[in-house]
């Protein structure tokens, strides 16, 4: 049996990475077969590109090359983990994925989402998320959060980037609103956690059915 592909996606502070730990602990509790892993990186190879994306020293790289090393590591995760675990029956929970690099590269740096979509498409041979779970919280608190903590070379951008990147995550979720659940992220962390879960619940339970 195939597995399921869940993605968490929001702007950067949205508190992906302490919702990812513990969606982890539930899956874990649950004993259900899965893995976690993030973008960019999740394999060796990623992990190596992903240093030269966000390593502040190249602050000279071009759009264009910066939307292609987000595709390069994306198709290597892809071919190296994600598929894999899926044809092995797997729960795959990815912080970050395809939505990112849309918003991101398409809107934040004006490459467009159509021309992003078609250079990642190439490299993710038909593998979508079943679930993308977004957290929304308002731009300013997020960027506010990030900025104090100094950040890597996207967080250093300044506020235009990221109120465009915010802007094109809104028109992303009427674009593709299909597997989309927008999480109020900027309620309580056990209101978030609460919301997670039950998304996730409803996309497990109705696979059970379908069986
Ligand atoms: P990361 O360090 O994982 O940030 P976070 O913990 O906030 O998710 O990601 C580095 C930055 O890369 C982050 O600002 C988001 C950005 N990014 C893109 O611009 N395009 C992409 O396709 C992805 C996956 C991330």
């Amino acid at each position: 049996m195939k597995g399921k592909f869940i993605a968490l996606e929001g702007p950067d502070g949205s508190g992906k990475s302490t919702m990812m730990n513990l969606i982890n602990q539930y899956l874990v509790e649950h004993k259900i077969d899965h893995i976690v892993t993030r973008e960019p990186g999740g394999t060796a190879i990623g992990e190596k590109i992903r240093h030269l994306i966000v390593d502040r020293d190249n602050d000279n790289m071009g759009p264009e090359t910066e939307a292609l090393l987000f595709a390069a590591s994306r198709a290597q995760h892809v071919h190296e983990k994600i598929l894999p675990a899926l044809e092995d029956g797997k729960i795959v929970v990815c912080d970050r994925f395809l939505l990112s690099s849309l918003a991101y590269q398409g809107v934040g740096r004006g490459l467009g989402i159509e021309e992003v979509k078609a250079i990642n498409d190439f490299g993710l041979r038909g593998t979508y998320p079943d679930l993308i779970l977004f957290f929304h919280v308002d731009p300013e608190v997020t960027l506010l959060r990030k900025t104090k903590e100094g950040g890597d070379r996207l967080e250093a951008e300044g506020g235009m980037f990221h109120k465009g990147v915010y802007e094109g995550y809104m028109n992303l979720l009427k674009k593709y609103p299909e597997n989309i659940t927008v999480i109020d992220a900027s309620k309580p962390i056990d209101e978030v956690y609460k919301q997670t879960v039950e998304a996730i619940n409803n996309l497990l339970k109705f696979e059970e059915e379908k069986i």
